[in-house]
């Protein structure tokens, strides 16, 4: 069942909504909205929901799977179709946030930014620059392949993750209240993080940036090491048309929660020589 769509509707008896109301705290949390819950080191199969931009994310899945998880498919046709919630909107709507989505996703990008050649041992700093995605927040993770069913964390690929990510919003100052939810005695060298306070507008461009810096110490032995970034980020709340405010949960996408407007999208496939 779908909680928020439910709370839309405004058809549930008192009494139901005020269990539901009691249950916020916990069914509030996640995925549209990000995953205020989960500090640790998140990979991308989690993100079912979600949509591919290109079939390679999912290249060598059974079944058709990877064409099927493509935007195209998974997601803009049902919106271009009126299909369930689309058919609040007319036709020409339709084909018109169409078009903004595809604005979003042409825009929602991840890069990685790292020294061309480490030594053995070495500790260094990566920077992931994030660019579009609808917030209110965003999701960035590094692993070790551009594959949503079996990418693994960096570290398993010899990267040591040392010490709390720094993220820095899109209003350019350090975030720390997301991995502060990490219980310090755990450590807080994550490969995964929300950037929090994210906001971008499709109709005029408006695009939300931000960055996380994570250290790293290269491994022991010299070769060839991959490292890619993973950028999770929603499309819909970034458009009015899409847009549906909630009393209970804040803003949320027309689609709902088990739409498929979310994104998962890879940085370039990079490989690090370590000497
Ligand atoms: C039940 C379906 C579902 C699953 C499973 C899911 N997501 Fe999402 N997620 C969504 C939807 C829908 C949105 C898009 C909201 C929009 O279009 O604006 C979203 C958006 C996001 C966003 C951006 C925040 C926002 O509100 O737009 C992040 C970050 C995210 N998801 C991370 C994850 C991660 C990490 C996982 C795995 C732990 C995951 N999601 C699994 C449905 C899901």
């Amino acid at each position: 069942m779908n909680p928020r769509r439910f709370v839309r509707n405004r058809v549930l008896p008192l009494r139901t909504l005020a269990l539901l109301v009691a249950l916020a705290p916990a069914v509030a949390v996640g995925y549209p909205g990000g995953t205020p819950d989960y500090q640790t080191d998140v990979t991308p199969f989690c993100a079912t929901c979600h949509a591919s931009l290109d079939e390679d994310a999912l290249e060598g899945a059974p079944g058709g799977r990877a064409v099927k998880e493509t935007a195209a498919q998974k997601h803009l046709a049902a919106v271009l179709s009126g299909a369930e919630n689309y058919s609040e909107l007319a036709e020409a709507d339709r084909g018109k946030l169409v078009e903004l989505i595809k604005a979003v996703d042409a825009n929602a990008d991840i890069q990685i930014e790292f020294p061309p050649q480490v030594a053995a041992g070495e500790t260094f700093q990566v920077t992931a620059r994030l660019v579009g995605g609808s917030g209110p927040v965003v999701g960035v993770a590094l692993v070790d392949r551009p594959h949503r069913w079996f990418a693994r964390s960096a570290a398993t690929a010899g990267w040591k993750i040392v010490g709390a990510p720094t993220v820095i919003g899109p209003n350019g100052r350090p975030q720390s209240s997301w991995l502060a939810r990490r219980p310090e005695r755990f450590e807080r060298n994550v490969s995964y993080v929300n950037v929090t306070d994210w906001k971008s507008q499709a109709e005029s461009g408006q695009w939300a940036k931000g960055k996380v810096i994570f250290t790293l110490t290269a491994p022991d032995s010299p070769g060839d090491y991959p490292l890619v970034g993973v950028y999770w980020y929603g499309t819909e709340k970034a458009i009015p048309l899409s847009t549906r405010a909630n009393p209970v949960y804040g803003d949320q996408p027309l689609g709902g929660y088990t739409g498929k407007s979310g994104r998962v999208k890879f940085s370039e496939a990079h490989v690090i020589t370590v000497k």
